[in-house]
């Protein structure tokens, strides 16, 4: 293999191998980004609802019990679950690529039923109750989510007067819900978990875009410069290498001794250039003597 392609193949396996190294930064870096921006969305959004439901619940909900006839229930009013559902619900309509669920076990509210997925997020904090809440990336309906959870857990009386026997729960409630599920809970026991969604799918999108875009333009670059790699070899060392080596090869059989070497470089070629003219002189002085 010619000295050219020798130095050829080296460069391409080296400008490659950098600009598959830069592509995958390049997408690691931004998938990092992507994730780390919906982890704070996520917290955003996250906040603000609890925020909301906590000021119903300590500002709200006891006035409401107040004015509101014993034992009638209207759920809008007097859940602060139907408050986030309700309020998040309207979120959505408006911006799309979030998404927010109670998500339940055995839900009063058949929508809030977990999935699969969620019911191992339910028993994975039921199992660990020292975790408080739990994020990373998911998949759903084959796209990918960042997702911010925290467990739901009954507490005493207060979760048990709507959750507990169906028999005592306000006849209105059992009215609109009905008897079958969304009761029996225990006290203590989580049987929920907050769960925030935020679509990672056109961020990752465009992360994978961005590395494929320098790749591209890597390989475009390699190009070019292979391209001027071959020019400037060729010009300055192939061909000069080859006419010094007929040029040697005539000398030492005493042919076209009176047609100097005619390569005039600065460098290393030109110093052999020079070398084989004082080998070509000498030969004309000692076959002239
Ligand atoms: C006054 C009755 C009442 C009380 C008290 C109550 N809830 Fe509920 N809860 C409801 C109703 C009604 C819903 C249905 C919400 C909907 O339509 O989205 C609900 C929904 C929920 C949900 C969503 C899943 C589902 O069942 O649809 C969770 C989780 C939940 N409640 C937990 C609790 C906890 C924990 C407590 C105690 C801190 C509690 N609830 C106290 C009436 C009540």
């Amino acid at each position: 293999m010619g000295i050219r392609s020798r130095f050829m193949i080296i460069m391409a396996i080296i400008f490659g191998l950098v600009t598959v190294g830069i592509g995958t930064a390049s997408y690691l870096f931004s998938k990092k980004n992507a994730l780390q921006e919906a982890q704070s969305k996520g917290q955003l959004i996250f906040t603000y609802i609890m925020a909301t439901q906590d000021f119903y619940r300590t500002k709200q909900q006891p006035l409401i019990m107040e004015i509101v006839e014993k034992d009638r229930f209207y759920p809008e009013l007097m859940s602060g679950f139907v408050l986030t559902r309700g309020t998040f619900d309207n979120f959505k309509k408006n911006l799309t690529g979030y998404d927010f669920k109670q998500a339940t076990i055995n839900p009063l509210y058949p929508p809030n039923k977990a999935d699969q997925w969620e019911t191992e997020l339910v028993e994975s904090f039921k199992k660990q109750p020292e975790l408080k809440s739990s994020e990373g990336t998911m998949q759903k309906g084959g796209e990918t989510y960042f997702y911010l959870a925290k467990p739901i857990t009954v507490e005493g009386k207060a979760c048990l007067h709507c959750h507990g026997n169906p028999n005592e729960a306000p006849k209105d409630q059992v009215e609109i819900y009905g008897t079958k599920n969304g009761y029996d809970w225990k006290n203590g026991e989580t049987v929920a978990a907050y769960v925030v969604y935020i679509s990672v799918e056109e961020a990752l999108a465009n992360a994978r875009r961005g590395a494929i875009t320098l790749c591209l333009i890597g390989a475009g670059c390699l190009l070019v410069a292979l391209l001027g790699i071959w020019v400037f070899m060729d010009r300055f060392v192939v061909n000069p290498i080859v006419r010094l080596s007929s040029k040697a090869e005539e000398i030492s059989l005493g042919k076209n001794l009176e047609t100097p070497v005619d390569i005039k470089q600065n460098d290393e070629i030109g110093a052999l250039a020079n070398a084989i003219e004082r080998l070509r002189m000498s030969m004309v002085r000692v076959l002239k003597r």
